[in-house]
């Protein structure tokens, strides 16, 4: 059998070193994680998954908007002197993805096709997580690293502001991307007989 999609996903790790050492530009990048997200499947075909791709001084924006988030709510200096570190290491990355889902579309399926209307925002959910694995696996094909991070709802007023997001888009992922510093440590997986059955 064809593996070729197989080895791609597990090439796609949690990478969290992540730098700025990337030989791709901006127009290219842009266009793989557009292609990607359009290549993911959304229920009803709704596209209800949006994104703004952050370069340069945008993506910096991004992680000190979230520095100042958490400033606000981590109280304790200690405590903020260690998250503050670790937003530092998304920083470094070269450039972040932002996941929204229009709930405009939601609603609008919702009230479209009253007899679903209580799976439209679930399956919204599983298309973004279709999107992001769609882009999360591009981005390792070419060598690049990414993870994902969740620091909304926390911070979904400065970033709507900052980035002049239309209303209806609620965040729902942040996925800082860039070159590997250090690859992913082993993972580990369940016993696949408490995972899966096989069925005659
Ligand atoms: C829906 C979802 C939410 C996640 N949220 C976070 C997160 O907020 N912060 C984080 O560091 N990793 C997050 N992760 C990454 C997972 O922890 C990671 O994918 C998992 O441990 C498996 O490791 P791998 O990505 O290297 O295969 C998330 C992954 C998924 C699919």
């Amino acid at each position: 059998m064809k593996e070729e999609l197989l080895n791609l996903a597990k090439q796609r790790r949690s990478i969290y070193a992540l730098g700025k050492t990337v030989d791709f530009d901006k127009n290219e990048l842009t266009a793989l994680i557009k292609e990607a997200m359009k290549a993911a499947p959304s229920a009803f075909n709704s596209q209800t998954t949006r994104a703004i791709i952050a370069f340069g001084d945008s993506h910096d924006q991004v992680w000190e908007i979230v520095r100042k988030a958490l400033r606000d709510v981590v109280k304790d200096d200690n405590a903020f002197a260690q998250t503050s570190a670790k937003i530092d290491t998304f920083k470094v990355a070269f450039a972040t993805v932002l996941y929204f889902t229009d709930m405009d579309v939601v609603h609008n399926l919702e009230k479209q096709f009253p007899s679903y209307a209580d799976n439209f925002y679930d399956w919204s959910e599983q298309a973004m997580g279709n999107a992001n694995f769609a882009v999360w696996t591009a981005l390792a094909e070419n060598g690049l690293g990414a993870n994902l991070q969740h620091y909304n709802p926390l911070i979904d007023d400065a970033i709507h502001l900052a980035f002049d997001v239309p209303a209806s888009w609620r965040l729902r992922a942040e996925m800082p991307f860039g070159s590997v510093e250090a690859p992913a440590g082993e993972k580990e997986f369940m016993d696949d007989a408490d995972r899966f059955k096989v069925a005659d």
